[in-house]
C-alpha cells in the first residue's frame, strides 16, 4: 500500500512516500527549485519520491494532504466576516487545495480520472503530531505541536498510545506562540520568513529585563495561553502570508502593533545597529517563550502521566527551550521530528492516513534523517568533470571510506574548511553530515573564518557541533540523543575552552549526536578527528551560502568553487586545492 503525502501551497512545500507503513523518501521542493522555503505545488519533490519508491502515479493508493478546510469552521467564518481581504486570500488557497488531484494530473500530464488514489485531508496540527509520534521510538507518549498557524489553530496536544493518537486540546487563532515569536522578531528588525532562529541566537547575549511586559504579551494559565492582542495586528488584518508563488520565498506582513513600541521602545529598522537593548528584548522574548512552552509541557506531563514527549511544529525548532525540558518538566525522553516545521507535514499526513485512517499497526522508526536524493558515482564524476575543477589547481583522489575519513579529518585538524557531500540529502532544515561543511571546533576564530569566507551570517549566530553519540555525556551536561540537532545542551564548563567555536556565548551547543548506525561515514570522520585531536566532535554547518542546502553534486562543486573552502569530500573523491591555487586566492 503506497501513500503519498503532499504539503502544497504553504511554506516548505514537500512530499513524502510511505510504502507498507515505512517511509521510503521525503524531500522539500526548495532543494530542487533552489528557492528557500518554497511554497507552491511540490511537483519535483513528488517526482523524486515516486522515482525512489519505483512507483508511477497510478500505483499510489492514497494521497494525504495536511489541511482540512472543515477544521474550526466556526472560527474561520467568524474571522472571515471581520477580515474580508484575508478571507478572500484564504479562499484562493483553499480553491487550489481542493484541486490537488487536478494539480497532480497537470504535473504528470495525465487525465485526473487516471489518478485512482483516495484523497485524505488531515488537519494541520494532527499532521504535525503524527509526524512526531508515528515515527518516534515510543509506544506511548504525550504529544505537542506548536507553530504559527495552521487550519486556524496554533497549538495542539494529546497522547499517543498503541498506535492511536488522541487529541486532548488546542489553542485557536489568533493566539499563537509562533506568531508571538515572529511578531517580536519583526519588531527587532528581522523581517524575512524564517528569521526567528536568528533572534533565538541573539537572545543568549542579553538579559530578560523586560520579562514583566512579555508576560503581558503572552498570558499563560499552564496548559493554554493567550496573546495580549493589543500588541498585535494579525487578529485584525489576518496574518498576511503570501504562499501564492511557488517560485518565491513566502513573505509575511507586519504583525506587531504600536503598543509594542509604546511599551518597549522604538522598533528596530533592519539596517540599524544592534544594541544591548535589542539583545535584552530578544532575551525577554525567549525567556517568556520558555516559561509558557515548558509550563505547557509540565502540565501535559502531569495530566497524561507520560515520561516521553513527541514534538513538532515550528516552535519545536526552538532547541534552546527543548534542551531545558529534562530539567524543567517530568519528561525523560524527547523526540522532535527533524522537519518539525511545515515541511514535515508531508510525512505526518502520510503516516496519519496509514495508522489513524487505515488502522494499520506501527512498524517504522525514523532514527536518521537521510530521506532525500542521492546521486551515483558516475553523476558525481560528471559533475566534477564539467565544472571549474577541470581547469586545474585541484588535486583529486578517489579513496576508500576509512582513508577518506582519515585524510579529511587530518585536513580539518589542520584548520582547513571541508565540504562534506555524501549519500542521501537530509530531510528537514539541518545538515546532518551528508550535506555539511565541517571545521575544527578547537579554534577560537573558526566562527569568524567561516563567516568571512563562506557563510556570511550575522556574527551573533552560533555554529553547531556534531559529536560521537557515545561521548556526548563527556562533553555536554546531558547525553539524551539529539540526532537531528533539535536540542541545545550546556557544554561542560571544563570543556568549553577546548571547543570554543561551536560553544555559544551562554555555554550551550545545539548538538547533533552521531551514531555509527545512523551515518557510518560521518561517524568515521568524527572518530578520525577524535583520534587525531582527542576531541570527538566537529563543527558542522549546512553546505550552502545563502541558498537552500546543496542537493545535486553540481551544486556542491559550484558552492565549493564560489566560496573559499579548502577541500571537498564529494562521495568517494577528496578534492583539495593545490598550494598554487590557494596562494592565487589570497
Ligand atoms: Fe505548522
Amino acid at each position: 500500500m503506497n501513500i503519498l503525502g503532499i504539503n502544497a501551497y504553504h511554506g516548505n512545500a514537500s512530499a513524502a512516500i510511505v510504502c507498507d507503513g515505512k517511509l521510503v523518501a521525503a524531500v522539500e521542493e526548495e532543494r530542487f527549485n533552489r528557492v528557500k522555503y518554497a511554497a507552491g505545488f511540490p511537483a519535483e519533490a513528488i517526482r523524486y519520491c515516486l522515482r525512489t519508491a519505483g512507483l508511477t502515479l497510478s500505483e499510489v493508493d492514497h494521497v494525504a494532504v495536511p489541511r482540512n478546510p472543515f477544521a474550526r469552521l466556526a472560527t474561520k467564518l467568524f474571522y472571515a466576516m471581520r477580515m474580508p481581504s484575508f478571507a478572500r486570500e484564504r479562499a484562493k488557497v483553499m480553491a487550489r487545495f481542493t484541486g490537488i488531484r487536478e494539480a497532480l494530473a497537470e504535473a504528470f500530464q495525465v487525465d485526473p480520472k487516471a489518478i485512482r488514489a483516495a484523497l485524505h485531508r488531515v488537519e494541520h496540527h494532527q499532521a504535525h503530531l503524527a509526524s512526531a509520534y508515528y515515527v518516534s521510538p515510543f509506544e506511548r507518549a504525550a504529544l505537542l505541536s506548536a507553530d504559527g498557524l495552521g487550519d486556524f489553530a496554533s497549538t495542539m496536544w494529546g497522547t499517543g498510545s498503541g498506535g492511536r493518537m488522541k487529541i486532548e486540546g488546542a489553542v485557536a487563532f489568533p493566539h499563537s506562540l509562533g506568531l508571538y515569536y515572529t511578531a517580536v522578531t519583526q519588531y527587532l528588525g528581522f523581517l524575512k520568513f524564517g528569521d526567528e532562529y536568528k533572534v533565538m541566537g541573539l537572545a543568549a547575549y542579553g538579559q530578560p529585563e523586560h520579562l514583566d511586559v512579555f508576560r503581558e504579551i503572552v498570558h499563560s494559565n499552564g496548559q493554554a495561553f493567550r496573546l495580549g492582542l493589543e500588541f498585535f495586528t494579525h487578529h485584525k488584518t489576518g496574518p498576511e502570508m503570501s504562499w501564492a508563488q511557488g517560485d518565491q520565498t513566502p513573505v509575511l506582513g507586519k504583525m506587531f502593533s504600536r503598543e509594542m513600541a509604546n511599551r518597549l521602545g522604538p522598533a528596530r529598522a533592519p539596517e540599524e545597529a544592534l544594541e544591548q537593548r535589542h539583545r535584552n528584548l530578544a532575551a525577554s522574548l525567549q525567556a517568556r517563550l520558555e516559561e509558557v512552552y515548558l509550563g505547557m509541557l509540565r502540565e501535559l506531563a502531569r495530566r497524561t502521566g507520560q515520561k516521553a514527549v513527541c514534538l513538532a511544529g515550528g516552535v519545536a525548532f526552538n532547541c534552546v527551550a527543548n534542551g531545558k525540558i529534562f530539567d524543567h518538566t517530568p519528561f525523560e525522553q524527547v523526540y522532535v521530528h527533524p522537519a518539525a516545521g511545515d515541511g514535515g507535514l508531508a510525512v505526518g499526513a502520510a503516516f496519519y492516513a496509514w495508522h489513524q485512517k487505515l488502522g494499520r499497526p506501527r512498524s517504522f522508526v525514523m532514527d536518521h534523517a537521510y530521506w532525500g536524493p542521492e546521486y551515483s558515482k558516475e553523476q558525481v564524476r560528471t559533475a566534477m568533470e564539467q565544472s571549474g575543477l577541470a581547469r586545474g589547481g585541484y588535486r583529486v583522489a578517489e579513496l576508500g571510506e576509512d582513508e577518506l575519513a582519515r585524510r579529511a579529518a587530518q585536513l580539518v585538524a589542520e584548520g582547513k574548511i571541508l565540504g562534506w557531500y555524501q549519500g542521501r540529502a537530509e530531510w528537514g532544515p539541518r545538515a546532518l553530515g551528508n550535506r555539511s561543511i565541517v571545521a575544527d571546533p578547537r579554534r577560537q576564530n573558526m566562527k569568524e573564518i567561516l563567516n568571512q569566507r563562506i557563510k556570511h551570517r550575522e556574527i551573533f549566530r552560533p555554529f553547531a557541533p556534531s559529536i560521537l553519540a557515545e561521548t556526548a555525556g563527556e562533553w555536554f551536561e546531558k547525553s539524551h540523543p539529539s540526532p537531528f540537532m533539535t536540542l541545545a545542551y550546556s557544554v561542560r564548563p571544563e570543556r568549553r575552552a577546548k571547543i570554543p567555536a561551536p560553544t555559544h556565548v551562554d555555554g550551550t551547543g545545539r548538538l547533533q549526536t552521531v551514531t555509527h548506525e545512523a551515518n557510518p561515514r560521518y561517524w568515521k570522520l568524527i572518530r578520525a578527528f577524535g583520534d587525531l585531536t582527542g576531541v570527538p566532535l566537529v563543527l558542522n554547518t549546512s553546505f550552502n551560502d545563502n541558498e537552500p542546502i546543496v542537493c545535486r553534486p553540481e551544486e556542491a562543486v559550484d558552492c565549493f568553487l564560489r566560496t573559499r573552502m579548502d577541500a571537498l569530500a564529494l562521495g568517494d573523491f577528496l578534492i583539495e586545492k593545490t598550494q598554487d591555487a590557494a596562494r592565487a586566492e589570497t
